[in-house]
């Protein structure tokens, strides 16, 4: 039987949760202008992203030197505005609107696939109108995967690792 895209299960999920999540923050003070940017994952469910961005999956594994060249990484490029656990609480950030998404939240969502990070990643914010940079031209493939590997290791060096 075919499924209409609307009553797509994961997307209607997702939307489900987007709500209830809106309906949170609203009751505890934080609105969109100051929290939640809800145009970059509009954009991603509805397929509006380029062609090359479709299907990824981070090809360098959770190996301590990806995830510790990664933190490195973070550090230098990301942190002075979604904070050292990406929190989005970087002193850089303080001023936009939107605000630099908070990754230790978002990084959970079910919208947040590599397919999602790479895209951000690599082409910023520029179409959507927000201050999130491109790094396209600034960091290899290679050390964006790094990047997301750090992130979706919760902002955690590896096990053992004292960095
Ligand atoms: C100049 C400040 C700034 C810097 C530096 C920056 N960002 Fe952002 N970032 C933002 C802003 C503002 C947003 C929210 C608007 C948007 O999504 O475009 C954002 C959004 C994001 C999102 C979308 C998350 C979500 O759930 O919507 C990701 C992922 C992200 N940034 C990762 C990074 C990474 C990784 C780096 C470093 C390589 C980085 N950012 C550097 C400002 C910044």
């Amino acid at each position: 039987m075919r499924t209409l895209p609307l009553i797509n299960a994961p997307h209607t999920l997702f939307l489900l949760l987007l709500i209830t999540v809106i309906t949170g923050c609203q009751h505890i003070g934080i609105n969109e202008s100051n929290s939640l940017f809800i145009g970059r994952y509009s954009e991603y469910m509805q397929g509006n992203i380029p062609e090359q961005y479709a299907d990824l999956k981070n090809p360098y594994p959770a190996s301590t030197e990806n995830i510790v060249d990664g933190k490195r990484l973070y550090q230098a490029q990301c942190q002075m505005c979604h904070g050292e656990s990406g929190q989005g609480d970087g002193l850089a950030g303080k001023q936009l609107l939107p605000r630099p998404a908070n990754l230790s939240l978002t990084r959970r969502l079910p919208v947040t696939t590599d397919s999602f990070l790479f895209w951000t990643l690599s082409e910023g914010g520029q179409s959507l109108g927000t201050a999130m940079p491109a790094f396209t031209n600034r960091l290899s493939d290679e050390e964006m995967w790094q990047i997301i590997r750090y992130i979706n290791t919760g902002f955690s060096p590896a096990q053992g690792v004292s960095i």
